[in-house]
């Protein structure tokens, strides 16, 4: 495996990353995925939010952002897997280059933008799936998508995607989508969550709904939202999303990279931020995610509060063994 590591790292991001999904799947097709990721059994289930997971251990959105390699991820032992984010239209994203690895620091900056096929496509995706472990759909706005157009955005993938996933996140934390942050703002995230919360009971929608934060809120907005996801129907908080602070990169040459910073770099931003939630509020259902790069990582997160653990940028940089050394007794 580490071969093949090595001859992805020489490859331009994208490149490497549809090709090792890509090759995930043919090994997963042909029933040899067990060469590189051993099957493990089950040792404990855990209840969360009326769900069943494996374990506590997922991927994180934008890794499968179309639900392309839902089987094969899932093949490689973990708990859930979140796809997305979706948004109503297909679109492209961001210009190229969008992605950079900086393997030193075990970290990726991205501005991808929301490259997605559109809704209706990963829907078709998830008809279809065999993976039976729990899925999060991770839902989002097109670009070009202003203010109510923003909202409805939401709305409409909610309202295709519900029947086919076990949770829903709603996602405002991109730092690639302009002015999507704002929707951390309180009278924006109060509209924002009321529309949805009307459209979930109108329909009569039973899906837990989770919302990913950005790491570079302040603790008193956090406060607000807490305060409003306590009193909505969402069931709690993802924590979280890139950071756009690169102050503590060491290799200087990827301080002036415009996107969000993943990976290594972010664990402790990102693990103060959950850590500072589950202090506030002692039932709130958190799913940690940011910096987990080995099990120490996985470790600290659950410490810190959290219920699940995602991972992104750790299992890029370190291949699919990372699941397997992660989840070992
Ligand atoms: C290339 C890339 C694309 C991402 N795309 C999304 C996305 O579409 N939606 C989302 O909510 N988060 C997205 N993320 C953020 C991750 O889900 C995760 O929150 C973040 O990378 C921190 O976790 P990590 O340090 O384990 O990577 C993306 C991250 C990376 C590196």
């Amino acid at each position: 495996m580490n071969f093949f590591l090595k001859i992805f790292k020489l490859l331009p991001p994208e490149t490497a990353h549809s090709l090792s999904l890509n090759s995930l799947n043919i090994l997963y097709k042909l029933n040899l995925l067990s060469l590189i990721a051993p099957n493990r059994k089950t040792t404990k289930e855990f209840f969360f939010q009326g769900m069943v997971f494996k374990n506590r251990l997922g991927t994180a959105a934008g890794l499968d952002k179309n639900g392309d390699f839902i089987d094969a991820l899932g093949a490689l032992g973990f708990g859930f897997l979140e796809v997305g984010t979706v948004t109503p239209i297909p679109q492209y994203g961001n210009t190229k280059p969008r992605v950079f690895r900086n393997f030193k620091e075990d970290s990726i900056i991205n501005r991808l933008g929301f490259n997605n096929k559109g809704v209706d496509y990963l829907v078709k995706k998830l008809k279809s799936k065999k993976f039976d472990g729990v899925i999060g759909v991770n839902i989002g706005a097109n670009k070009s998508s202003q203010g109510d157009q923003r909202i409805n955005d939401y709305l409409i993938c909610l309202e295709k995607v519900h029947a086919y996933a076990d949770y829903i996140t709603v996602n405002i934390s991109s730092p690639n989508t302009p002015n999507l942050r704002e929707l951390h703002n309180k009278d924006d995230l109060k509209n924002l969550l009321g529309s949805i919360e009307k459209k979930a009971i109108d329909e009569d929608i039973k899906v837990p709904l989770f919302l990913k934060i950005s790491p570079d809120e302040s603790n008193e907005s956090i406060d607000s939202i807490i305060e409003l996801i306590n009193d909505s129907i969402f069931s709690g908080v993802i924590a979280t999303n890139t950071t756009i602070d690169k102050t503590n990169l060491q290799n200087k040459k990827f301080i002036d990279i415009e996107g969000g910073l993943s990976g290594k770099p972010l664990m402790t931003k990102s693990t103060s931020k959950l850590s500072y939630i589950r202090s506030q509020s002692n039932d709130m259902p958190l799913i940690g995610v940011g910096g987990v790069t080995g099990k120490e990582d996985y470790l600290e997160k659950l410490n810190a509060g959290a219920d699940l653990v995602q991972i992104y940028t750790g299992f890029i940089i370190k291949g699919p063994e990372l699941v397997s050394q992660i989840l070992s007794d």
